[in-house]
């Protein structure tokens, strides 16, 4: 790449119409008076190879991957990280010297959300509880072992998922059936929503949340709504209640970072551009 190019970074998706990311970017892009672009591209799982190894050839520095592609991309790239692989998905490409890196800023978006709302909060004090165990929950499992979690408890409607993440992450994970999810947040530090429930247009979480107190960080990974029937419980029964919008924004920055070299900044005009405000 000659030095004078327009570096060019985007999100491959299926469909993409719906990502934020673009608008996230195209913010830091104005913000930091950077000379670059970020766009979204719909593409085939049949043509993710050749266009993966194309994009470096048009002056492409990175890109981001969505749903379908995020578990596919290991096996096109020639290096992954660790938590990439742990997770089993990438979700930020760099191209570099004719090579493919791919990495995982799920787990690190999740981890500064909470960091930044909750200064004190500290992993390795107590146990944590998680809904869920897809894609989203595998990522927050990952990062709160490695931040120190004790024990991690999950609970997910379909038990065999669970019990599979159990098998790959070990015995700090302890599984619960869904229908005693309530117990599973009895004296935990963390509470993470994982799954969709609560999501405009999917059903209510109806878990008993009678354990939910004071000196607990409650996270909702749902971002639309912002503020959950669940983070409102949460809130009335005196825990400290996160929304899931700046982990999008946390994973995003990485990113941004690796490619145009610039660390963004996360700021309240960005929350609502994201959120279409
Ligand atoms: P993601 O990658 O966003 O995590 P996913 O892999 O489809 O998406 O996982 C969605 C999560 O929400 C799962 O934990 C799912 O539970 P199942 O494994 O039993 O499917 C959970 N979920 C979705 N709809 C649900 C519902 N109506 N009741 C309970 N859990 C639900």
């Amino acid at each position: 790449m000659t030095a004078d190019r327009i570096p060019l970074a985007g999100v491959i998706g299926h469909p993409i119409a719906h990502s934020r990311s673009p608008r996230l970017h195209g913010y830091w892009l104005k913000k930091h008076l950077v000379h670059g672009h970020y766009i979204p591209m719909d593409v085939a799982h049949e043509d993710l190879a050749d266009v993966l190894r194309t994009m470096p050839k048009l002056g492409f520095v990175g890109v981001n991957v969505t749903i379908p592609h995020k578990e596919t991309v290991l096996a096109l790239a020639d290096q992954v990280t660790d938590r990439a692989s742990l997770i089993g998905a990438a979700n930020t490409l760099t191209f570099q010297g004719g090579k493919i890196y791919a990495d995982n800023t799920d787990g690190h978006g999740f981890i500064e959300n909470i960091r930044e709302k909750a200064p004190d909060w500290n992993a390795g004090d107590g146990p944590a509880a998680v809904l869920g165990a897809g894609g989203a929950a595998r990522a927050v499992i990952t990062a709160l072992l490695q931040a120190g979690a004790p024990e991690v408890r999950l609970t997910n409607r379909t038990r065999s998922r669970s019990d599979a993440l159990r098998a790959e992450f070990g015995s700090k994970i302890a599984v619960f059936d869904w229908v005693q999810a309530g117990n599973a947040l009895e004296d935990a530090k963390t509470v993470v929503n994982a799954t969709s429930l609560g999501m405009v247009g999917k059903s209510t979480l109806r878990v008993p949340l009678d354990a939910l107190g004071p000196g607990m960080v409650v996270n909702d990974l749902v971002y639309t709504p912002l503020d959950t029937e669940f983070l409102e419980h949460a809130r009335a029964a005196g825990a400290t209640a996160i929304d899931g919008l700046g982990m999008l924004l946390h994973q995003a920055a990485p990113g941004f970072e690796r490619w145009f070299g610039v660390k963004p900044e996360i700021d309240d005009t960005l929350r609502n551009i994201v959120l279409g405000k």
